[in-house]
């Protein structure tokens, strides 16, 4: 059965032409552990593993390749982010539409230290009102953690003006790109980022097992972990250099050589063009479904500028019943649930019922959208008839 990918949010695939390719020359060619022996080998993998650094700065316009830490995916780098910042006393500001990658670990500081937490929710389309933001700074306020645009129904958060917030009342601007590294374009230095948190599987086309955290140089994290850094080997203490501070333990060559593969794709093939083509069969396939009978369709209306990220529901049927007979009967790969949102679910009002979610990736086409359209207007006939 031909199988139409369509959870793209949760990790992009197929992957383009180029990741594999250089994953198995890495392989089969200096796969050495990088920074640690001196042998060609080895300086091949650690020049392999800069050279992604390198091409994630120009993406992100990141002045220093050093300034990002590698990490196993973007909850590593939220968590080190997070954790490494907020202290007993801190307050944070953060919003309703979180994933729980940053909910958790500001919750598990609150449970563990009594930090205190703020939730932003959205208004009307769920778009953000600065104002909102504004009032919740306090003199205990250490950051600002917000998600780019929502794992659950793709819609925004304002980053540029947010930032320009926490410039005024001096306090740390963290974001979490998860759905938006490699799709829109994020500009550290103008949008005011002090900590960008971003996933390699997704939008940037790496392998899972991928994902970093730039850190602004003048902000030190506690590392989340210590160790074997393959520099400075005759300390005790951990290393300040970076990105070796935060960096302990072989890292991923392999996975990052494939993240680098993945984002020359992005660069190539240009960001605009990217979410150009996303917004395009986003805006298509939210126009069909709205002419269903018995569909349900959340978040920001088609009108308004979003992430490719859909949610849905059909009536009469549980959220992962759809999603099974899309697999089952279809070949259709969707995502169902609670997304690790509740809280944006809450936000959006389907707590009681979760939702279906589509996340187009560029690979996706307009044959993609019929072939999910006519497979809802069947189930939603098959289930009135
Ligand atoms: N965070 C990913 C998602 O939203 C896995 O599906």
């Amino acid at each position: 059965m031909k199988i139409t990918y369509l959870d793209n949010a949760a990790s992009t695939w197929p992957k383009p032409p180029g990741v594999k390719e250089a994953m198995v020359e890495c392989l089969d060619e200096y796969a050495a552990n990088p920074g640690r022996g001196g042998h060609r080998l080895g300086l091949r993998a650690s020049k392999a593993i800069f050279h992604t650094r390198v091409k994630l700065a120009k993406l992100f316009q990141i002045s220093n390749p050093n300034d990002i830490a590698f990490t196993s995916n973007a909850t590593s780098a939220i968590n080190l982010g997070i954790r490494g910042l907020v202290k007993s006393g801190d307050h944070v500001i953060t919003t309703t539409m979180e994933h729980n990658s940053v909910r958790r670990p500001l919750e598990y500081l609150k449970k563990t230290q009594g930090i205190e937490i703020s939730y932003v929710r959205p208004r009307e389309q769920l778009q953000f009102n600065l104002e909102d933001f504004e009032r919740e700074f306090r003199r205990t306020t250490r950051l600002v953690v917000v998600s780019h645009a929502s794992n659950l129904v793709g819609s925004l958060a304002p980053i540029e003006q947010i930032g320009a917030l926490c410039k005024k009342h001096q306090v740390v601007f963290m974001v979490d790109a998860s759905q938006t590294a490699g799709v829109f374009p994020i500009d550290v230095e103008r949008m005011n980022i002090q900590l960008l948190a971003f996933p390699g599987h997704k939008g940037l086309y790496g392998p899972q097992g991928t994902g970093g955290l730039y850190i602004h140089p003048q902000l030190d994290l506690e590392p989340m972990m210590v160790g074997g850094t393959g520099s400075h080997s005759e300390a005790i203490e951990q290393p300040l250099t970076r990105p070796d501070r935060y960096e302990s333990g072989t890292l991923n060559t392999v996975g990052i050589v494939g993240l680098g593969a993945g984002v020359d794709f992005v660069l190539k093939t240009g960001i605009e063009q990217i979410r150009t083509k996303e917004a395009r069969l986003t805006y298509d396939l939210i126009r069909r479904l709205e002419e269903v009978k018995g569909v349900t369709l959340y978040g920001p209306n088609k009108e308004v500028e979003r992430a490719a990220v859909i949610s849905f529901s059909i009536e009469g049927l549980d959220a992962s019943e759809v999603a099974y007979i899309l697999d089952q009967e279809y070949g259709i790969a969707v995502r169902s649930g609670y997304h690790c949102t509740p809280l944006g679910h809450e936000t959006v009002g389907t707590i009681n019922q979760g939702s279906v979610r589509v996340g187009f990736g560029y690979f996706n086409t307009e044959e993609d959208v019929d072939v999910l359209v006519h497979a809802i207007v069947d189930i939603c006939q098959k289930i009135s008839s």
